[in-house]
């Protein structure tokens, strides 16, 4: 058989017989990799014909529905990602960063789906042995769940034709090679090659396939781009590796919305669905205590209450700062405009800002709370510990409207708040809050003025 070089586009998959500094194809720089693969007629994926008898087309309305369609994983908070259930037949990418519970995570959804379910779990980077003992340790029953553990593509379809498993998790895609592809393990034409087949196989077959994604250090799925597209849902686990908390979400998905969000908590048993995330974010909130405000922020369609802490103190030498959990320019950004239009010289202090719980605020309702966090430390008073601020602030120190308020608002009054405030012009019906006094301010000192502060 001949070898043949070619040049492989990390990002996109594109393949050129020439080397260039940039991909023909997507444009991206240096991401052409040398691949060898071996020049063979019928192992393209292009060149791919259906087992089934070549179908016609159908009119849309003779095509028979299925009713259950979807099948639930029996951890709340996955089925409510996946819109319900996952459903059959469907292929899922799972990406995320090392460590942050992919495995964990799979094989607890294993454990629930095997009662109803022939399940195969197909690792390449765990041995049986870790894998019966992460099960025992997460107390799953394996009566009805096979495991194989290697990565050539073809065997795995073949135990799939053994077990005729209905769900099948891949643990994980960059482990998996196709032996007709010449390129090492992890490379984008490996990737693609072993998805096409395994996708094949689960339309084929009807069955549901979870494959499991590493991500790069720019946070997407490594791999070929085209892999996103070729699956039906692609969903990232998030989180810090250090605090418990993790998010998953969903960034496509064919048979749902992408608004879900799942909440989960890990523990020393394996992940627990977090139903109410705000009340697990907001325990152990210290009393009286300067330097802490609390705001509401959504994600997804979920409204969530993070704490933001901030600790100023007077610099001795050059200011330091330090953010976790907000974007160091934006922090920066309300730190000029507390001290120019809030009248706080904090620009000559160190500042260092905490969101509570590994959250991250990319949500701008949260810059009031920030704002308010920092004067109450700088000035060492406490906000009231049951008052809550929901705002964007501007440059001039005006404070601007906020999307999704009424919901907000809810979810402030659910958790026992008393007070609230708000950007001047919002309109809501302050009747429908009742127990929650609301008030508004058009001007960061007016909402200095209502924190007390
Ligand atoms: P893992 O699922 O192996 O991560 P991934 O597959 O995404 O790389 O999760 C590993 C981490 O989870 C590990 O650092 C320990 C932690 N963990 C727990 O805290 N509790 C548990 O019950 C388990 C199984 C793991
Ligand atoms: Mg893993």
């Amino acid at each position: 058989m001949k070898q043949k070089t070619v040049f492989c586009c990390s990002d996109c998959g594109f393949e050129t017989p020439n080397w260039g500094g940039r991909c023909p194809s997507c444009g991206a720089w240096n991401t052409l990799v040398e691949v060898k693969t071996e020049k063979t007629s019928s192992r393209r994926s292009s060149d791919y014909k259906p087992r089934a008898a070549a179908k016609s087309s159908k009119l849309l309305s003779e095509i028979g529905g299925e009713e259950e369609l979807r099948f639930k994983t029996d951890i709340p908070e996955f089925d409510r990602v996946l819109g319900g259930g996952a459903v059959k037949g469907s292929v899922i990418l799972v990406g995320g960063a090392p460590g942050i519970g992919k495995s964990t995570l799979l094989l607890q959804m294993c454990g629930c789906v095997s009662r109803y379910n022939s399940v195969l779990y197909v690792s390449g980077e765990e041995s049986e042995r870790q894998l019966k003992m992460r099960a025992d340790r997460l107390g799953i029953d394996g009566s009805n769940i096979s495991i194989y553990t290697g990565t050539d593509v073809d065997r795995i379809i073949s135990t799939f034709d053994e077990v005729s498993p209905e769900i099948v998790v891949i643990d994980s895609i960059q482990t998996v090679y196709d032996s007709e592809v010449s390129s090492a393990a992890g490379s984008p034409a490996q990737i693609r090659e072993s998805t096409l087949k395994l996708i094949r196989y689960s339309k084929d077959n009807s069955v549901t396939i979870f494959i499991v994604g590493h991500i790069t250090k720019e946070g997407t799925i490594a791999g070929p781009k085209i892999l996103e597209h070729m699956v039906d849902c692609v969903l990232y686990f998030e989180g810090e590796r250090n605090t418990s908390f993790r998010i998953l979400r969903a960034v496509k998905n064919r048979f749902g919305s992408t608004n879900e969000i799942g909440v989960f908590e890990m523990l020393e048993k394996g992940l627990e669905s977090v139903e109410n995330p705000s009340e697990m974010l907001l325990s152990g909130r210290p009393a009286d205590s300067s330097g802490t405000c609390v705001a509401c922020i959504v994600e997804g369609t979920r409204p969530i209450m993070a704490e933001i802490q901030a600790l100023v103190s007077k610099a001795p030498y050059n200011p330091s700062r330090r953010m976790n959990g907000i974007d160091y320019n934006r922090a920066s950004m309300l730190i000029a405009v507390l001290d120019k239009r809030g009248n706080l010289p904090v620009s000559g202090c160190d500042v260092y800002i905490n969101v509570i719980g590994g959250l991250s605020l990319d949500d701008p309702a949260a810059d009031l709370s920030t704002v308010l966090a920092i004067a109450s430390s700088y000035k060492d008073e406490p906000v009231d510990s049951t008052l809550a601020a929901l705002g964007e602030v501007g440059l001039s120190g005006e404070i601007r409207n906020i999307s999704n308020l009424d919901q907000r608002l809810g979810e402030i009054r659910r958790l026992g708040f008393k007070k609230c405030i708000i950007p001047k012009h919002s309109k809501i019906n302050v009747s429908a809050f009742e127990g929650l006094e609301i008030v508004r301010a058009g001007t960061l000192r007016e909402a200095l003025r209502a924190a007390s502060l």
